[in-house]
């Protein structure tokens, strides 16, 4: 069964964002288990700042996987480099052939740091060309399966698929209400706590391609860039977190000296 009552509001875990200033207006960060969609325009840190939850989870001990579908494994490790993380501290696997998966997972065993896996899921798709694209099913079932062999062997309780938007690319939903429905129940009976990347309008008009993602998950972060006269500000609000008193101001969000931080009071946009 995938979800549990709790007896007290107490015992909800709940995973930090690592957000300095954002967590403490989650009740300490996102429940276990839930479901978040990080939506935002091209180029607001919708990566980084899953990258950065999965990276200091991993510091812990913590084990994840992060489905990256359109950007190489490369292009994502040398952006967090250059952010300064100390990949030092985690054990970074990336996955670019799926017939490594097993190997790779079995190596783990004797790992003692937390282990964050990167499926390189472009690479993967130019190399097998075989499986058919035109077949919406084909490579939603191939990341289905990729996900569950990764967090029956790893033990992953931190998922992030970067991102929605290209996995529609990818499998063309014929009935997105009941497929999307699916998707999130997959997730759910794994007890995974995830974080779907979702590619918003630049107006900010929707938070997701069909808005039924919106009802579906337990959780909406959202994250943009706003224009203050000629300067920029990046801005992330909780739109929505289930079972979590939260606040739901708009904070900018800035990256200082390796750590993303939530600023309240930052510039009010509308001055
Ligand atoms: N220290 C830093 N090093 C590198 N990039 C930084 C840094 N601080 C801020 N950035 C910004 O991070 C942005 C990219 O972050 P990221 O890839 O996480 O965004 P994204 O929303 O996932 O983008 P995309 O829509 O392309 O997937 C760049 O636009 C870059 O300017
Ligand atoms: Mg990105």
């Amino acid at each position: 069964m995938a979800e549990s009552v709790v007896s007290d509001k107490h015992q909800i875990n709940r995973i930090k964002m690592h957000v300095q200033g954002l967590d403490e207006n989650i009740q300490g960060g996102v429940p276990e288990g839930n479901i978040t969609l990080v939506s935002g325009a091209a180029g607001t840190m919708k990566s980084s700042v899953c990258f950065n939850v999965l990276y200091h989870e991993a510091v812990a001990g913590k084990n994840s996987i992060y489905i990256s579908l359109e950007q190489s494994a490369e292009s994502l490790v040398n952006h967090m480099m250059n952010m300064d993380y100390d990949m030092r501290r985690i054990n970074l696997v990336i996955i670019k052939e799926l017939a490594e998966l097993k190997t790779r997972m079995a190596e783990l065993q004797d790992q003692t740091l937390g282990s964050m896996i990167i499926v390189d899921m472009g690479t993967i798709r130019k190399e097998i060309r075989d499986v058919n694209t035109d077949n919406n099913k084909s490579w939603l079932n191939v990341i289905k399966n990729v996900v569950k062999k990764i967090h029956t062997d790893a033990g992953c309780p931190l998922f992030v698929l970067d991102s929605l938007s290209a996995l529609y690319v990818l499998s063309r939903f014929e009935n997105p209400r009941i497929e999307l429905f699916y998707i999130f129940e997959y997730l759910r009976d794994m007890r995974i706590t995830s974080f779907l990347i979702s590619e918003m309008p630049l107006d900010g008009s929707k938070y997701s391609e069909y808005e039924i993602e919106d009802f579906l998950a337990d959780g909406i972060i959202t994250i943009r860039l706003t224009p203050f006269r000629r300067q920029v500000v990046r801005e992330i609000a909780v739109v929505k977190m289930r079972a979590t008193a939260c606040n739901n101001d708009i904070f900018s969000l800035e990256f200082r000296n390796g750590q993303f931080q939530a600023l309240y009071g930052g510039q009010n946009p509308l001055l």
